[in-house]
This record gives structure tokens, sequence and C-alpha cells, in this order.
């Protein structure tokens, strides 16, 4: 089949690669010239294990090509899928011009049936806002399509070439069958896809990524409790998670959810619930929380220096908001910076993958080192902010003779209390021992 792709973000280039690699003719659409040049030579924008050896093979097979123009491409096409930025405005609730001004671009250019496939995460609704904007300018027959994507940054790849499901929601049976032979290869491995009417998919992505942020943040308050009462987190886990009702995934305690994705979705739905009259309690209680969360050991920090943290020499371990990416949007990370400068500490970071994206944000107001053991010369305490793996095992002694002193505040959970048995190191870590 020939899809046009219009956005290549995260969720547009990814797309568009996993549907090209699924056999497809794929003709990715951006306004940004300069990438969609670099794009063409084969440079991929993002950083995403396993992507690039994707997106060159798919370049070479002729069946990934890049253009500004959508008028180019767009008749080529049988299918167009959106994959447009949908910020949050100022009042939180998700801001659809970009969606709505290609489908009024789209509108001008139909002249035969197509179908056009909602792929950001969109507020309820919206699939009827991009019909009604496309219809505005044209008799041609088409339909619209919500089809959310579930996948995870840093597992890009994987989740997109193996998701749990496909949601596709369409009322229109011929939209459903130019889906449905979209994901035939999905379907024929036994990966199921759900049909249902826009709204409930549009809304199926918002409860998706609400309810995990609401999963972790539960567990976070659990491991602060934990904490009171003298239990282990790490054993209360495993015993919940081993129902499988609930679960083991998305359980792990830590300083808070961060990303482009879970806080953005989390504050969109609780401004749509109250656009209807509706509170969505436990959201509001969620964030709440997770904000709290995000800076919890900032105060343990304080604590363990007796208040003053003037001069002090804070090494961090990890800036991206997560493991295998150099998103930091909305990272805990960049809470605690800003709060401990506050407070005046001096801090030296390290993160190979992330650090040029906090370069760009917070320039030299912190410094930044070329390896993890290089980062603890002389520092007062070590702080980790992500669970990068290269972090997971390391070497205590060298640590300890780099460190002015043995004292280790972890975000992440690393290490297993055993590990640190008989360094010396002060540890304290998210709803266990200290
Ligand atoms: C999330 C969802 O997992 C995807 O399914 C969804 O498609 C995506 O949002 C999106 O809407 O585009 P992502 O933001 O890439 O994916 O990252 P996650 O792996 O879900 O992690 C989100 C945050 O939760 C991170 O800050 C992570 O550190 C935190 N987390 C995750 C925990 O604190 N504990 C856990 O057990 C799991």
């Amino acid at each position: 089949m020939n899809i046009t792709i219009v956005g290549t973000g995260y969720v547009g280039l990814v797309t568009g690669t996993t549907l090209a690699e699924l056999g497809n003719t794929v003709y990715c659409v951006d306004i940004d010239a300069k990438k969609v040049e670099r794009m063409k030579e084969g440079v991929v924008p993002i950083y995403e294990p396993g992507l690039e050896e994707m997106f060159l093979r798919n370049i070479q097979a002729q069946r990934l090509f890049f253009t500004t123009d959508i008028k180019e491409v767009l008749g080529k096409s049988e299918v167009i899928y959106l994959a447009l930025p949908t910020p949050p405005g100022e009042d939180g609730s998700a801001d659809l011009s970009y969606v709505l001004s290609v489908a009024n671009q789209i509108g001008e250019l139909l002249m035969e049936y197509k179908v056009i496939v909602n792929k950001s995460t969109v507020p309820v609704g919206t699939a009827d806002k991009v019909r009604e904007t496309i219809a505005s300018k044209t008799s041609v027959e088409f339909d619209v399509v919500s089809n959310p994507e579930f996948l995870r940054e840093g597992f890009a790849v994987e989740d997109s070439m193996n998701p749990a499901r496909v949601i596709v929601g369409s009322e229109s049976e011929k939209a459903q069958e130019i889906m449905a032979k979209i994901y035939q290869p999905f379907t024929n491995t036994g990966i199921p896809i759900i049909f249902m009417d826009e709204k409930s998919s549009e809304l199926t992505k918002y409860a998706a990524n609400s309810f995990l942020a609401v999963k972790i943040t539960f567990m976070n308050e659990i491991a602060n409790y934990c904490e009171k009462v003298g239990a282990d987190v790490d054993k209360v886990r495993l015993g919940m998670g081993s129902d499988d009702r609930i679960g083991h995934r998305f359980l792990f305690p830590g300083i808070g959810y961060g990303g482009s994705c879970f806080p953005k979705d989390v504050k969109a739905l609780i401004k749509s619930g109250k656009q209807e009259g509706f509170d969505f309690q436990i959201l509001e209680a969620t964030e709440e929380v997770n904000h709290a969360q995000k800076i919890i050991l900032v105060s343990e920090i304080e604590k363990y220096f007796e208040g003053n943290l003037k001069g002090k020499k804070i090494a961090m371990w990890g800036l991206a908001f997560k493991a295998n990416t150099d998103d930091i949007r909305e990272a805990s990370s960049l809470d605690n910076i800003k709060l401990l400068l506050e407070k005046g500490a001096e801090i030296t970071a390290y993160d190979s993958i992330a650090e040029e994206n906090v370069r760009n944000v917070l320039g030299d107001q912190i410094s930044y080192a070329q390896d993890m053991y290089s980062t603890l010369e002389n520092a007062d305490c070590l702080l980790i902010a992500t669970e990068w793996s290269e972090f997971k095992n390391p070497n205590f002694e060298l640590m300890a003779q780099k460190m002015k002193s043995k004292v280790i505040f972890d975000g992440r959970n690393m290490f297993a209390l055993e590990q640190l048995e008989d360094t010396g190191f002060f540890y304290k870590s998210i709803g266990r021992k200290t």
C-alpha cells in the first residue's frame, strides 16, 4: 500500500519506518526542510536503539521517502497518517492547531477517497473535528480513523514491530478493511486488532497512559510508606506483582515519572474532564504526588548535610527522563538540579546520551563529566537520577577513592542492598532500608 505520514517527530518517524518495514511504500512529509534533507541522506534525527538500521534498510529498498511537499505525495497515497505535535496549551489542554491546519490542507488537495489516520495522542472528539475541517473544503468521500500509538521511547522499534494490540477507531467498514490490511502482518502473528468507535479509541490512549502514571505513583506512595514502617518495597513489589491481575510491570518506585507523554496526557485528561464538568480526582492526586516525588531526595540530601548545601559538590549519574533515550522533557533530573542549585550546591553530571540536550537548556550552570567515575572526583555525594545499565554494577572501591565522602542517594533503586554491604557507603534509595 502507498502511505503518507505527515510529521516526522518521534511517532511519525517510527510509524513511517515500521510501515515501510511491513512492505508499504511510505512518503514522510515534514515542513522542516533541513531535517528532510538530512533524512534523505540517511541521518536519523532521534536516538532510538535499532531504528537507524531499519531506517537505512528501507531507504535503500526504496520503500521510505522524504519530502517537504504534501502536494507531491498525497495523490499517490491511499492512506494519510497524521503524526503532528499536540503540545499542551497554557491551560494544559492539547493544542490542535497543527493537526487542524494539515486537515485543512488535505481538504483542499483531496481528489479521490482516502483514509486519514490520527496517530498522535489527541483529545476525545478530535476525529470529528478533523472530519469537519476536511469536509468544509471538499465534497470528495473520505474517512477519518483514530489509531493511537503505544510505543515507549527507548523501545520504539521493539514496541512498534510487536505491539500488545492495535486499536482502530472507525465505524466505516471501508476504512476498517483498509486498516485491517495495513496491520495484517501483525494479526497474522496473533497480535489483536481491536475495532471501536473513534471516541473510545481516542480515550483508550489517555486512559492507558494515565492508568500507568497512577500505577507508578501508587507504588511510589507505598515505597514512601515502607520507609516509615521499616518494610522493603522490593519485597512488596514482588508480592503484589505476582498476582497477574496486578502484574510486575510499571511497579518500580523511583523519583517520579517524566517524559513527554505521561505528564502531558494526565494534564490533558484532567483538563478535558473539567470541560465536561467532570473531576478526575485520582489524576489530580497523581499529579500532586508525582510532583513531590520527583524532588523527594533533595530533602534527604539536605537532611544528611544538616540543612546546609552551600558549596556541597554533588555528582549526578543520569540526566535523561529514563534510560535508553536522550529525551529530557519533564525529567526528574532537571527538577533536582534546579532545587539543588538554588540551595547553593555545585553539580557535576554524567549522561553521555542526554548531555547535549541538557547543555542546550542549562548551559554551564552545571559541569559535565566524560565518564561515570570522573563525575565523582571530590564529590560530597552521588545522586542517581536515571537507570542507565552502565551504573548497575559499579566498582565501589574506585568510587570510594574518588569521592570526598561515601554517600549515595539513588532515585532509581539501582543496587541490591547486598551490593553495598561492607563497602562503607551511606546508601539511601526509595522505599528500602538506609
Ligand atoms: C509512555 C507509555 O509507556 C507508552 O505506552 C506510550 O506510547 C508513550 O508514553 C506515549 O504516549 O507516547 P514513555 O513516555 O516513552 O512511554 O516512557 P515509559 O517507559 O512509559 O516511562 C515513563 C516514565 O515512568 C519514566 O519517567 C519512567 O522512569 C517512569 N517509570 C516507569 C517509573 O518510574 N516506574 C516504572 O515502573 C515504570
